[in-house]
Formats: structure tokens, C-alpha cells, sequence
């Protein structure tokens, strides 16, 4: 699989090894890069930290990048943590406790923090101050910590599932588009150049064209082209090489696999194009509704192959073509709504 997230210590090496260090080497998002260096640069001149940023968008697109950049544009440490890392309150009391003045706090998947978590963290975000309750029953008092002047930076892949009052709480809020297909371009030519991979202008674009518009996949489908190259003696990843490459690893020219294609298929057999919830659509594809919801279905949504109403996924006009199946005419009506 290429699509899903980043899991195993290969895949984190490659983003580690890949990743852009400056708001320069940073490609696309131009609107957010814009924003955030006039906020760090302001910030700086008033000697103050940045306000707490939160960062959305599909998985891949360069929001834990942004992060570490920020960090590192504010000439700041970042302490890195996780929404399902946070476990207990305990857990966020000792990384609030342990930051320094300035410092950032990245907390990624920030939508998955439990509620209680999530209660400690406004007044840590708003005042700085951190309660801690000491003792059990009648005799439990709380304390009041003072906490180090830190800038949270959260990141998500759905905005939807946080609370109002944890996105009231960020001083800004960015959403990290999918990329054009120059721009991808340009990354896959950077980290081909970090990578000592050599691709013609075709090569990279080919590569750009099946990589759904992400950075990450771009990364990894050219690493995936370059190990194809190797084992045919190939020493320049062209056009003609990186089709051959997609096409060995079942990746079509706009960037779906076996699965979304699965999922397009499901949608229009088994339920007549849509409307489908994303349950239903989860149990008859034996595919996790989580990753359905992540990985397969924005970038559908995103290339108009499916659209959400409220009653359910529906397959449009272009998925059917893109399957070659010919779309009935009372699918056009579902689609009018
Ligand atoms: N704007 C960008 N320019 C160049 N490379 C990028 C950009 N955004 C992301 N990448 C690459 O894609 C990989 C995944 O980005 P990451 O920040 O981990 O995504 P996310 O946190 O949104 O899932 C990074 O390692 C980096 O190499
Ligand atoms: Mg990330």
C-alpha cells in the first residue's frame, strides 16, 4: 500500500530524510507560508511567541513538516507528541511542565485527545496555568501551576471532530491544500536530487501525475520507481520507465489503486452508485472506516470520481467513466440531488 499513513521506520526515515527544513525548500501552500512568516516575523520583532496555530488537512500534505519549519523559523525547540499518545492527564501535565519558555508543542492527530485531556489543556493554552488535583476524596484540594509561555501547534485530518471549544482556543487556524501538479513535480525533482535518483523532466512528471496530489505518495512511489529501475539495470527513470513501474504496482495514471478502485466498484454494484454510508461501504469492503475516511475518500472527492450528501457517498459521472462502466440514467438524478 502506498496510500496509508506513515507506520513503519522505512516510511519515517523517508519523511525524516526528505523533509523541508525552511519555509524555502517548502513547496506550494503559498497562501499558509505567506501567513505564518508574516505572524513569525511579527512575533519576533515584539519578542513574543507565535499564538497557538492549528494546522488541517488529508494525510501527507506537509502538516507536520510546517510544524517542525515554524519551530525552526522561531528559533525554537519543538517537543513532538500525539492525540492517542496522550493517555492520561498525567501525560500532558508532565510535556506542559517539562517546556520551556517559547518552546513549541507539536501535537499531532490532535482531534483524537481524550475529553478530559482536552480539559486540562484550555486553561494551559489560555492562561498558561496548569490545575493539578492532590489527594483523593474529601481530602483532594487543587493546586495551580504556573506553565512556561509555549505555542501549541495541532494538527488534524479532521477538523469536523474537534470540540468548538479546543478550535476556539487556536490563534489561527491553516488548511493545507492538495498540490498542483507543477509543484509536485518540483518535489519529486528535489527529493530525486536528495535521493541521487536521476529522472528526466517525463520520469518526474509521470511520477507527479500518480501521486494523488500529496507529497508523501510523491516520495514514496518515486523510491518504489527508482528500486524498479535498479532491478532492470536502468540508470535514468524516464516517461516509459515510471509508467512500466505504476503499472507493475497496479497504480493507474491519476493515482488510484486496487482499493480505491474497489471502493468505486462497491459503491456502484452493490449499491447502485450511492447513496452509501461510509459503514456500510467499510463492512462490504472489509476496509477500515477510519482509513476510508482518510486516505480513500478525499482524494475521491478531491478528483469529482464521488461526492457526500447527506445521505451517503454517491459516484459521479467521471468515477463511472474513469471505471468504464456506463452510468444509468437515474444516477444523474441522484446526483442532482
Ligand atoms: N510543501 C512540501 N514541499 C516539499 N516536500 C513536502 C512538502 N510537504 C510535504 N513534503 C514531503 O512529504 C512528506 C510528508 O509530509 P508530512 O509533513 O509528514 O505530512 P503530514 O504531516 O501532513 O501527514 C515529508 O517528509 C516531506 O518530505
Ligand atoms: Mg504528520
Amino acid at each position: 500500500m502506498l496510500t496509508t499513513a506513515p507506520q513503519e521506520f522505512e516510511e519515517q526515515s523517508l519523511d525524516n530524510t526528505l523533509r523541508p527544513q525552511s519555509f524555502s525548500e517548502y513547496i506550494g501552500q503559498d497562501k499558509i507560508k505567506k501567513n505564518l512568516g508574516i505572524f513569525i516575523q511579527a512575533a519576533k520583532k515584539r519578542g513574543e511567541n507565535i499564538d497557538h496555530v492549528l494546522l488541517y488537512g488529508s494525510a501527507g500534505l506537509g502538516k507536520t513538516t510546517l510544524a517542525h519549519i515554524i519551530a525552526k523559523e522561531m528559533g525554537v525547540n519543538i517537543k513532538v507528541t500525539s492525540g492517542p499518545a496522550i493517555e492520561k492527564v498525567g501525560d500532558l501535565g508532565s510535556i506542559l511542565t517539562n517546556l520551556e519558555d517559547g518552546d513549541v508543542l507539536f501535537i499531532d492527530e490532535i482531534h483524537r485527545l481524550n475529553k478530559l485531556i482536552e480539559e486540562v489543556l484550555y486553561p494551559a493554552m489560555e492562561d498558561y496555568k496548569l490545575d493539578i488535583i492532590i489527594g483523593k476524596g474529601p481530602a483532594a484540594r487543587t493546586i495551580q501551576l504556573d506553565l512556561p509561555h509555549f505555542t501549541l501547534i495541532g494538527a488534524t485530518t479532521r477538523l469536523g471532530s474537534l470540540s468548538n471549544p479546543l478550535r476556539n482556543r487556536f490563534g489561527s487556524t491553516h488548511r493545507l491544500e492538495f498540490y498542483n501538479s507543477q509543484d509536485i513535480e518540483k518535489i519529486v525533482s528535489r527529493s530525486a536530487r536528495i535521493l541521487g535518483i536521476e529522472t528526466d523532466e517525463g520520469g518526474a512528471r509521470v511520477i507527479a501525475l500518480s501521486s494523488r496530489q500529496t507529497p508523501r505518495v510523491a516520495n514514496r512511489i518515486l523510491k518504489r520507481v527508482r528500486d524498479f529501475a535498479q532491478i532492470h539495470d536502468n540508470e535514468i527513470i524516464t516517461a516509459d520507465l515510471a509508467k512500466e513501474a505504476l503499472a507493475l504496482y497496479e497504480i493507474d495514471h491519476l493515482g488510484l489503486e486496487p482499493t480505491d478502485r474497489l471502493m468505486l466498484e462497491t459503491l456502484i454494484k452493490k449499491f447502485k452508485g450511492g447513496p452509501a454510508g461510509i459503514q456500510s461501504l467499510a463492512a462490504v469492503t472489509g476496509e477500515e472506516l477510519q482509513t476510508i475516511e482518510d486516505v480513500y475518500e478525499p482524494y475521491l472527492i478531491q478528483i469529482g470520481f464521488l461526492t457526500r450528501t447527506p445521505r451517503g457517498r454517491i459516484v459521479t459521472k467521471e468515477g463511472y467513466d474513469h471505471l468504464g462502466i456506463p452510468m444509468p440514467d437515474e444516477q444523474a438524478e441522484k446526483l442532482l440531488g
